[in-house]
C-alpha cells in the first residue's frame, strides 16, 4: 500500500467526468488499497479515486467513529436509485477543497448499486450521513464539487483562497 498526493481545486482533473471500470481485478484492488490509506492519513471519510488523480468510478468510505473499529466501503461503478425527494441539509467538506465546510442539501435517502472489493453486485439502502456522503463522491466522478451548489460568489471566493495558497505553497 502506499499513499497518494491528493489533488486540490482548482486543478482540472477534478473537473473530469471518471470512466467505468471494466474488472475488478487485483490492480483495482491495490488502487482501492492505496485510496484507503491516503484517506485515512488525510484525515477523511471519504475519497474518489480522481481526487488521486485516476479518473476510475472508484468511491472508498470510512464513517466510523474515532472509537469504534474502522469499517472500510468500497465502491466500484456505483450509481444511485430512488433518491427520496426529501432533502437534508449536512454541513461538507472535502478533502480537495481543504478548509473550507458549508452547508449543502440533499436527498435524504438513496439506494446504491454497486460492486463490491470481491467485484459482487451489491444494493445498498442509504440514510442520513452515509447517502450524503455516497452522493457527494458520486459527484466526484461526474466532476462535481460541493461548492458547486453554493453561491457563485462564495465559490469564486473559495476558488480564489486555495489558488492564492498553493502559489505560495509552491514558492516556498
Ligand atoms: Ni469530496
Amino acid at each position: 500500500m502506499a499513499l497518494r498526493p491528493i489533488i486540490t481545486a482548482p486543478d482540472p482533473r477534478l473537473r473530469e467526468v471518471s470512466k467505468p471500470v471494466e474488472k475488478v481485478d487485483d490492480a483495482l484492488r491495490a488502487l482501492m488499497d492505496d485510496m484507503l490509506e491516503t484517506m485515512y492519513d488525510a484525515p477523511g471519510i471519504g475519497l474518489a479515486a480522481i481526487q488521486i488523480g485516476v479518473p476510475k468510478r472508484v468511491i472508498v468510505m470510512d464513517l466510523a467513529g474515532k472509537d469504534e473499529e474502522p469499517e472500510p466501503r468500497y465502491f466500484v461503478n456505483p450509481e444511485i436509485l430512488d433518491p427520496s425527494e426529501e432533502m437534508q441539509a449536512y454541513e461538507e467538506g472535502c478533502l480537495s477543497v481543504p478548509d473550507y465546510f458549508d452547508e449543502v442539501e440533499r436527498p435524504a435517502r438513496c439506494r446504491v448499486k454497486y460492486l463490491d472489493y470481491n467485484g459482487e453486485s451489491q444494493v445498498l439502502d442509504a440514510e442520513g450521513m452515509l447517502a450524503i456522503c455516497i452522493q457527494h463522491e458520486m459527484d466526484h466522478l461526474e466532476g462535481v464539487l460541493f461548492i458547486d451548489y453554493l453561491s457563485r460568489l462564495k465559490r469564486e471566493r473559495v476558488l480564489k483562497k486555495l489558488k492564492k495558497e498553493q502559489r505560495l505553497a509552491a514558492a516556498s
